[in-house]
This record gives C-alpha cells, structure tokens and sequence, in this order.
C-alpha cells in the first residue's frame, strides 16, 4: 500500500468515508484515526497498533454541540471545563451512548471525548458527520510520534494517508479526567495541569497514581517507551560513552559527549515536553546502546513528563564489585550512578584485605553516605526481596565480591532477574556501565 502524506483535508476525508485508517496532527501527538461510529474501521485502528481491545479510545469530535449530537450529557464541571480548554488538549471521561460502538470504549462504561486543537484536524472533524476514535499512531507501547515523519517512520506501507500537520505544538499527550464518587479524577496527566483544572472548578482534583510494581512478574507496564533501555531519574546522568544523555537543561560547561540532547534551553517545562518525544526518537535512532534520562522538575506539566518518563523507563539493577577497590574509589562509583541502596549476596559479608568491605562497616558507612544497605547471600525470592526494598525507581546495586561482571554474579540469578524484567547493568572499575543482560522482551539479547 502507498501512504500519501499530504495537507489536503478533502482527501483525508474522503478516506475516512471510505472506512479507512489515517494519521491526523493534534496539538498534542499525531493520531491514528477512523470513522468512531463504525465498529469495522475502529476494528482496524486496534490491528494496525497490536493494541489489546481490552484499551479503549478517545473519540475526537469539533466541539461540545457533537458530543451532545452523539446523546451523551454534559454535567456541570464538564461544560465548565470545555468552555475553558477545548479546542484543547483535554480528554472528559462521560458516561457512553448508545450510539457509541463498545469497541470503542473496550464495553468500559464512559467514553473518552475531546476536541483537539489543530486547524487541519479541526477543519476535517467539521466536514465529517461521525467523530473519530484515535488513539496516539504508535505501535502499542512504543513512543508517541509528534510529526509526520515519525508516523511515517511506524505506519509506511500500512495506512494510506498522513494528514501533514507539522510538529505538535504540545508535544505530550491530552490530559485525561473524569468524575468518581463525586470526586474529579486525573486517570493522565497531561499538557493541561491539575492546577488550571482546579482554577476553573474551584474544588481539589485528585490524581489516579502511577504504580511501577509489575501485577505480574515480568509484565512491568511500560509504555511510551524505546526500543532500548531508559533509565530515568537522574539528578546528574554519567556521560556513558554507550548512552544517550538526555539533560533538562544545558549545564553551565557544555559536554563534549556526542549524544547528549537538551529538553529545554530556557528552563521551561512546556518547551521540554514539546521536546521529549522528538528527542527519544532521536535517542532510539543514534548508535548507542541506552538511554540515560535527568529528572525533570514536576511543576505544572512536568508531573506529565515524568509520568511518561517512569512508564518509559526500563526497570534495572546494577552489580558491583568491591574487588581490589579503595574505599574512596567504591565511594565515588555508588556517587556517580546515584545508587540508593546495596544488596549485599556475597556468602560471606567480609573481606580480610579489605575491612572496610565487611558487613559491620559498610551498614555503618554507607548509611552514613545516605544509602541503604542489607545483607541477602540467600538468593531465592531475590526479585520479592529487590521489590520489597525499591518503592520506584531507586538504582539498587547488588554488591558481589568480584570485579569482573561475569564472575560477579551467577548466571543462574541474573536468569531469574531478567526474566523477572530487569535489565541488568554492572558497574566496571573504571566508571563504565556496561549493560549487561536484558529481558527477552526488550529484543536486546543478541546485541549484548
Ligand atoms: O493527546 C491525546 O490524548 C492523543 C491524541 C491523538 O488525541 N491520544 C491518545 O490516545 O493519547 P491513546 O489511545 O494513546 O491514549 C488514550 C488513553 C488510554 O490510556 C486509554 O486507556 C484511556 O485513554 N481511555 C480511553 N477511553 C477510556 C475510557 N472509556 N475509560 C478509561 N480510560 C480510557
Ligand atoms: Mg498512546
């Protein structure tokens, strides 16, 4: 199949008419959209992303006169919140009509609706008698594309039609509300904070938190994410020689290293999210082996940023050595990696050449240092042990008596780890991360 990529609305809706699938522009992220009325059309969005129909999708419609046409009614803080943001980047979760196809919601009992703010995509969803259902044109899982190019990049050959609508402006996707119990809930945050939700309505909002405990050991639920691993969290990243180095802002001494990228130049949160997508196709793209992320500050809609940045990040552990290591020098590596806690899994939790590397120092020292430490040589629930200590992303290390990765830690644990769904990285003498094994799932085996 061809895939025009044109600017010419008619054509898109001609498309659209036709039951096919396309890519329009929004203010937020490019989107894969189809006829949201038609269960056959919505059916090929689901195929075209390898989406579980278990997801439902937001319904774009003009504006607030086409949701009503579609029968579904409009409480208070849902018209107050429209008449401030939409066109705009908000996403109202409302209870579904009949006339709504369940595909669409995923049989769930609301629908999610909102009007985006794009000319092109505006002017289309004017000409066309039905919404569309779009959910972001990636496939399921992978980053968001915020131009053209990337949707053609995932989609060539599979849909017919790119509407050109130039970079998103926003950058980050719409921010998703909804009303439980009398209370108004963020499922996502978003381009529109909870602080401007909360200016209109004149109540507190809550937010639905992100939990990155896995239900099920090694189904971690990330999303948004590349096709390497992504560590983020960084008050400082190490520039790794094998990384992409993603900082917030330029330091005062600009590095030499090849692949590092700036979100923002002016100490902006909105210009870093407009960035954040473009920047990890980018990292995706470059010769490196992952991606190092610097934590992004959480006001207005940095909380959406880091949201997005925690699903996209890759849940990890490192190893380290104590072999032959002056003190100082072990210091400064658990400094440089930002390691938060140590797990100590040698049999014996000292060293006769090196006292400072027994048990009874390194609890005392390393708390005094601010980082956690406990003795496990007992190897079996490591993982139940590793998530017992990690409330989120801390860098945990495990601490083994050898310097060299592969006699650091035995095959058989880094097994149980991977499959578990950690990357692992070891952390060399010489303050290099060397990546050192990954989960089956992140397609990396062959290239380590
Ligand atoms: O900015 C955006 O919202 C972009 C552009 C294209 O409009 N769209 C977007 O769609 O991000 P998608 O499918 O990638 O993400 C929509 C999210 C999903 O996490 C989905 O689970 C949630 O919205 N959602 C959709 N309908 C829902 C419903 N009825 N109930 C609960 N969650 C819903
Ligand atoms: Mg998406």
């Amino acid at each position: 199949m061809e895939t025009l990529v044109s600017k010419d609305v008619e054509m898109a809706a001609t498309f659209l008419e036709r039951g096919e699938v396309i890519a329009i522009p929004t203010e937020t992220v490019y989107g894969l959209a189809a006829n949201g009325l038609s269960l056959e059309a919505v059916k090929k969005i689901f195929l075209l992303k390898n989406r579980p129909f278990s997801d439902p999708l937001i319904l774009h419609v003009g504006g607030m006169e086409a949701v009503e046409a579609l029968g579904i009614s409009l409480p208070l803080w849902a018209r107050q919140l429209i008449h401030r943001f939409w066109p705009g980047p908000l996403t109202l979760l409302l209870p579904k009509s009949s006339l709504i196809p369940e595909i669409v919601t995923a049989g769930l009992p609301r629908v999610a609706v909102r009007a985006p703010n794009h000319p092109l995509t505006q002017a289309l969803l004017q000409r066309l008698p039905f919404p569309l259902a779009a959910p972001s044109a990636n496939p399921f899982g992978a980053i968001s594309p915020t131009t053209a190019e990337h949707v053609y990049r995932y989609f060539a050959g599979k849909i017919p039609f790119i509407l050109e609508g130039g970079e998103c402006e926003a950058g980050i996707e719409s921010t998703i509300i909804g009303e439980e119990n009398g209370r108004l809930l963020i499922y996502r945050p978003g381009v529109v904070s909870k602080e401007e939700i909360e200016k209109v309505i004149g109540e507190r909002v809550f937010t639905k938190s992100f939990s990155p405990k896995p239900e099920v050991p090694g189904q971690f639920p990330r999303h948004y994410a590349p096709r390497k691993p992504l560590l983020y969290g960084w008050q400082s990243p190490p520039l790794e020689p094998h990384a992409s180095v993603v900082l917030f802002r330029p330091p005062s001494s600009l590095p030499s290293h090849r692949y590092v990228h700036f979100l923002s130049y002016e100490d902006n949160v909105e210009e870093a999210a407009s960035r954040l997508y473009a920047t990890l196709h980018n990292c995706e793209q470059e010769p490196t082996e992952f991606i190092l992320v610097q934590t992004i500050p959480l006001d207005g809609i940095g909380e959406a940023l880091n949201d997005r940045l925690r699903r996209a990040a890759t849940p990890s552990l490192f190893t380290i050595g104590h072999s032959n290591h002056r003190w100082e020098d072990f210091m400064d590596l658990l400094r440089r990696y930002e390691i938060a806690a140590i797990i100590d899994i040698r049999k014996h939790p000292y060293s006769p050449k090196f006292p400072h590397f027994s048990q009874s120092f390194l609890q005392k020292d390393l708390y005094e240092n601010g980082i956690m430490y406990e003795w496990q040589p007992n190897l079996s629930n490591l993982v139940q042990k590793i998530e017992r200590i990690s409330k989120g992303y801390e860098r945990i290390a495990l601490l083994c008596a050898e310097g060299e990765p592969n006699r650091c830690h035995r095959f058989r644990l880094s097994d149980e780890l991977t499959q578990a769904g950690y990357t692992i990285f070891h952390i060399l003498p010489e303050k290099r991360l060397q990546l050192h094994r990954a989960p089956i799932s992140l397609g990396l085996e062959e290239r380590i």
